[in-house]
């Protein structure tokens, strides 16, 4: 993909997330990484309204053009695509189901065997800190260490992955999964996986379908 159609892709997954019902208005982001830093959604405009050149260039030093606003959320992009080199996509939302747990302060236990998609027994949820701040970032880094996805106190969830396509996927099913734990709270306390399982399951999808090389 070169520069504009990667800008695209970022408008395109922007205005995806609302259709699915997963975000509400501008208060998802999305960044990818580009060239020797990342290209993040900017602030506060509406994705029908998004136009790619809207869309803006970071370097990893956190620079950027000061004729554009990134996303008040740029640290945590930032921070993520440098502290993991697994990691070229960042998919950050408020959905619902998902944003009711991270209220309650709750992370995702091992309810269904699709939990390990996102990379453990668990998804968890990164203490609250005022949205845009580097402690917040610090907070989603720990959560995610060794993980794909988590949830943000009082906030919403963030996704990450290899590829766009793979973080938007991901963040579809942490918030199916966050309505299925949802529903079972209603009923009682779930029975869990043991984190065995889990890592079975991990193993096993590892090789599952039709992976890229
Ligand atoms: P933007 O600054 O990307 O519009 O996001 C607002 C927000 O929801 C922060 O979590």
């Amino acid at each position: 993909m070169n520069d504009r159609e990667k800008r695209q892709s970022i408008i395109d997954a922007c205005l995806r997330m609302n259709a699915l019902g997963i975000n509400q208005g501008t208060s998802g982001n999305i960044s990818l990484r580009h060239e020797a830093g990342l290209l993040i959604t900017p602030t506060s405009i509406p994705y029908e309204a998004m136009q790619p050149e809207q869309i803006v260039y970071m370097g990893l030093d956190g620079s950027f053009d000061p004729a554009q606003r990134p996303s008040s959320e740029w640290r945590f992009h930032l921070d993520i695509l440098r502290a993991r080199p697994d990691v070229n996509a960042v998919v950050h939302a408020h959905p619902t189901y998902c944003t009711i747990l991270a209220i309650m302060g709750l992370e995702i236990p091992p309810i269904h065997y699709m939990v390990a998609c996102a990379g453990g027994d668990t998804i968890r949820c990164a203490p609250y800190a005022t949205f845009g701040t580097q402690e917040l970032s610090a907070h989603a880094v720990k959560a995610l260490d060794g993980r794909l996805a988590c949830l943000l106190e009082h906030h919403g969830m963030i996704a990450v992955g290899p590829s766009l396509a793979k973080a938007m996927w991901l963040a579809v099913e942490v918030e199916t999964l966050a309505r299925q734990y949802h529903g079972c709270l209603q009923i009682g306390k779930p029975p869990l996986l043991p984190t065995e399982e889990i890592e079975n399951v991990r193993t096993r999808m590892a090789g599952y379908g039709h992976a890229e090389k």
